[in-house]
């Protein structure tokens, strides 16, 4: 299939906006530590606290809420750890980075489409009267599935506990009002929204005592110390900027991802689109190929120019089985074979047929084989 080549794994990381190149670019031939208090010094912190009502914006936050980190692994540690609940419950679908933050956490089951179990998180917190932190997705990077997290935040609060809400996958894919996802403790990753990897934030509402992972110069109010990646932090609010004005191509986003799946189930009806029934991210969906290897399909599209993904692409370019496919309940041999195919603001029509086209060529060739091999 010659021809350029097509990017179909935005949940991994999406490309940087120019918009964010630019910010950078101009930034980084400004010299200038915004804790010094000279002109460059003063020029430096003004384009950080610009940066910081840009990022605060794309959640409707306050610009005070925001602390510059080096990413959403970071942000999720620093909310976990930070936090100092000695009791913390995380989804079984959270990233990775959550997960191993919180090693000894308990972990609130999902139902079969990857949502929470909101009444089995209020028996958990229910059981003790500690007070607890919950941790819990807006997004899975995996499935697109969207969390009920107001009602998370709901469930939470009345008993006693904090809610952090991870929502690198859904900022800039859908609307986000802090306010109304009622958390206390919101992670974004710049990467995932046209800005570069690197940086990200976490926002803590007014009023929360978090204890800082990193302690030296006392930046962001002493809630992380380090001196500010300013190219980063500019780049990451240039692209919470685009992102958030042109939030209205993910209708289209939409529309091509609905009519992937629609073609993928008329041509395989033995594919699964996993968690259809659930509310999902417009640009998302995971794909089983029963009998075919996810690792099998991945090579074979990438060959054909086609770029998607296993599951989670964060573990290195291992393909290992996946957790969040495990918490949904899925057999095996079924999470084993699919695939997570994620668009993005410059996906094309003709990006979704070049993958519908190799996809395609691939199931027929492979049902070719299994048909001649029992025929034999
Ligand atoms: C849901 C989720 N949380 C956190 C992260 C980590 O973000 P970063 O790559 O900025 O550390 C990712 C990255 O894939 C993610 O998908």
């Amino acid at each position: 299939m010659p021809g350029p080549e097509t990017y179909l794994d935005w949940n991994a990381t999406a490309p940087l906006r120019p918009e964010a190149a630019a910010a950078m670019t101009a930034a980084l031939g400004h010299c200038g530590n915004p804790s010094s208090v000279h002109r460059w010094g003063r020029a430096a912190r003004a384009t950080v606290e610009r940066a910081r009502i840009a990022v605060a914006a794309l959640v409707g936050a306050p610009a005070e809420a925001v602390i510059f980190v080096s990413g959403g692994t970071e942000a999720n540690h620093l909310a976990i750890l930070g936090a100092g609940r000695q009791r913390v419950l995380v989804s079984a679908v959270e990233h990775g980075s959550v997960l191993q933050a919180a090693a000894t956490a308990e972990q609130i089951p999902v139902d079969r489409d990857g949502v929470v179990r909101l009444d089995l998180l209020d028996l958990m917190l229910g059981k003790e009267p500690t007070p607890a932190l919950v941790s819990v997705m807006f997004a899975n990077n995996e499935t697109g599935v969207i969390q009920p997290v107001a009602e998370i935040a709901a469930v939470a609060h009345a008993r006693g506990a904090l809610f952090h809400c991870d929502a690198v996958q859904a900022a800039g894919k859908i609307p986000l009002d802090s306010s109304a996802i009622g958390a206390d403790l919101v992670t974004l990753s710049a990467h995932k929204i046209g800005g570069p990897p690197g940086v990200g934030a976490l926002l803590a509402r007014g009023g929360l005592d978090l204890t800082p992972l990193l302690r030296g110069g006392g930046q962001e109010r002493g809630r992380r110390a380090g001196t500010e990646n300013l190219s980063g932090i500019v780049g990451f609010a240039a692209a919470a900027a685009a992102a958030a004005a042109e939030i209205a191509v993910y209708d289209r986003v939409r529309a091509s991802r609905d009519a992937l799946e629609a073609e993928i189930v008329a041509v395989a009806p033995e594919a699964v689109v996993l968690g259809h029934a659930a509310p999902r991210l417009p640009n998302t969906t995971a794909i089983a190929m029963p009998g075919t290897a996810a690792e099998t399909q991945i090579i074979a599209l990438d060959l054909d120019g086609v770029m998607v993904s296993a599951g989670a692409a964060c573990s290195s370019g291992k393909v290992g089985p996946s957790h969040v496919l495990k918490a949904m309940g899925l057999a095996p041999d079924i999470a084993a074979t699919t695939i997570r195919v994620s668009l993005g603001w410059a996906t094309t029509e003709r990006d979704v047929s070049r993958f519908l086209q190799s996809w395609t060529a691939l199931y027929r060739r492979r049902r070719g084989s299994t048909e001649k091999a029992r025929a034999a």
